[in-house]
């Protein structure tokens, strides 16, 4: 089963409000789209990235898991351990088998973030 199966996923390009500036790293930040998606931001080693924050196993709130894997690149669910790699949404340990959203990430002229899903 895929909890993210039904969602729907911006794909064009939708402001979150939310200020770049504001975003530190590894504390991650959910903002829901304008359809009712929540999406996971964090910054990661200087750069942004934006994915699905609903875990497909179970419907975990990803944003309240722990980093962990190489690099601390990954985000370990806090409901049953699946794993996902931030950069790229896929999944890195079940018991999860599918991706999250993954999101292509821009910062709007006013500074705050825009995302729309990775084709
Ligand atoms: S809900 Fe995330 S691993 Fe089960």
């Amino acid at each position: 089963m895929n909890r993210q199966a039904w969602s729907q996923a911006p794909t064009k390009w939708a402001n979150l409000g939310v200020a770049e500036k504001a975003l530190e790293d590894r504390k991650p930040v959910v903002a829901k789209t304008k359809s009712g998606f929540d999406v996971f931001i964090t910054r990661l080693d200087g750069a942004i990235y934006a994915m699905g924050n609903t875990c497909t196993h179970a419907g975990g709130p990803l944003n309240e898991g722990t980093w962990v894997g190489r690099d601390r690149c990954e985000i370990q669910c806090p409901w049953h351990a699946s794993r996902f790699c931030v950069k790229d949404a896929e999944v890195h340990g079940g018991p999860a088998t599918f991706g999250e959203p993954a999101f292509e990430v821009r910062t709007a002229a006013d500074g705050t973030i825009e995302v729309r899903a990775r084709p």
